[in-house]
């Protein structure tokens, strides 16, 4: 069993506030050693990467791509693999932004009905610039993907991509997504994976995932804002347009033209964000680290326990799937608008999301405005959920 009490205490937010936080969908706390490595790498290791010839410049820029080894040996792929965002949002847009030339009109698009927004407009986009179209894969009533009919309609429609989420932040269900790439690869489809959510609990092997591109972004893993990544095997970059230019991705300039580095360093273009790169390191340190070892299997009951306690609750509806999910329990009380509902936790300091959590379609086709999100991490405690019913209970007695 993970240790909670040892975990939490390597969170200084825990010791400064009294909120019951439940939103690690959102963003996560960040341990004591990512807040010191920020701290650190400006009282002593402040430089820019990739230029200057100075100790301090190279051992900066040293320091900087180490954290990109330790990315790639925590997805099991090559440094060269990984390209530095500032999240999976701008991950997705590099993609979207430099595929045109290998999207038709009438191709066809796939995403799953359960994609954060992230995920779906800009596909939108692109579907506008070429005339391609976009399909969903379906779901049932309670928000799980109909995995046959997603397998068949990627076998019968031949999409050119399929870009599905690895697991759902409304929700919480983990897709089959093995199951999903290899049926776009079967039709030879590029395929994109958002990372977004999964990459916290699930630690997958990128290795054997076959997909072309799968994102992500730092601060829901325990690391700061404004970083993320887009992870892709050599072949799959070399399928991308540069997508932005500038300094950094450049091997040779002139007046009249220039010519770009090859691999992840043509899409690298400026200052990126350092400090916040260095202070992922951390949190893949402390994501690695032994008191981590239990990571799922503590999560994966704190989760049963917190849907056992909200099932014990007439009038709960969830919504998910509730067997295959990362954490995430989403849920109405009956007729109540799930704002009414979250600021009376909110009033009792319990931190959750309500809302249609970037998901507007998803919650369309649940037939439901929106939801209360309650999104579990390893520094969750079983007291924690137990104040979170207690508060919710209080809640009802004042709707009711
Ligand atoms: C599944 C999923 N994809 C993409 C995103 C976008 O991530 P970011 O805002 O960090 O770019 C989110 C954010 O909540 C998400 O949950």
């Amino acid at each position: 069993m993970l240790d909670n009490h040892e975990i939490r205490s390597q969170f200084p937010f825990f010791s400064h506030s009294d909120f019951i936080y439940l939103d690690n969908g959102a963003t996560t706390q960040k341990p004591q050693c990512v807040i010191d490595a920020l701290c650190h790498f400006y009282n002593f290791n402040n430089a820019n990467v990739h230029r200057g010839v100075s100790q301090l410049a190279s051992n900066t820029t040293q320091m900087y791509e180490q954290v990109r080894s330790k990315l790639a040996t925590h997805c099991a792929v090559k440094p060269d693999q990984i390209v530095w965002t500032k999240g999976a949002t701008e991950a997705i847009n590099l993609v979207v932004s430099s595929i045109d030339k290998h999207i038709e009109p009438n191709d066809i698009i796939v995403v799953s009905a359960l994609e954060h927004h992230a995920n779906l407009v800009p596909w939108q986009e692109l579907c506008k610039r070429t005339g391609a179209e976009l399909r969903v894969l379906p779901i049932n009533q309670q928000g799980v993907l109909n995995i046959t009919a997603s397998l068949n309609m990627i076998s019968s429609l031949k999409p050119k991509l399929v870009a599905v989420t690895h697991a759902s932040n409304a929700l919480g269900n983990i897709l089959p997504i093995e199951q999903l790439i290899d049926a776009a690869k079967n039709v030879n489809a590029i395929t994109l994976v958002d990372g977004a959510q999964a990459m916290q609990h699930l630690k997958p092997n990128l290795d054997t995932l076959n997909s072309d591109f799968y994102v992500l972004s730092a601060h829901k893993m325990f690391g700061p804002t404004g970083v993320g990544a887009l992870i892709a095997k050599p072949h799959s970059l070399a399928l991308l347009d540069t997508y932005q230019t500038g300094g950094e991705m450049i091997e040779q300039v002139s007046f009249s033209s220039s010519q770009y580095r090859q691999g992840n360093a043509r899409f690298e273009a400026g200052t990126p964000n350092i400090a916040g790169v260095i202070g992922f390191g951390a949190a893949l340190d402390f994501l690695n680290s032994e008191a981590m070892n239990l990571q799922r299997s503590y999560e994966e009951s704190l989760y049963q326990y917190t849907i056992e306690q909200l099932k014990k609750i007439d009038g709960v509806t969830l919504y998910g799937d509730l067997e295959n999910n990362i954490g995430t329990v989403s849920f109405n009380y009956k007729d109540e608008h799930h704002l009414d509902v979250a600021t009376l936790l909110d009033q009792s300091g319990i931190v959750v999301r309500s809302g249609n959590h970037c998901t507007q379609p998803l919650m369309n086709l649940l037939g439901v405005a929106g939801t209360i999100r309650v999104s579990l991490s390893c520094y969750n405690s079983y007291e924690d959920i137990d104040k979170f019913i207690f508060a919710l209970k209080q809640a009802i007695e004042l709707l009711d």
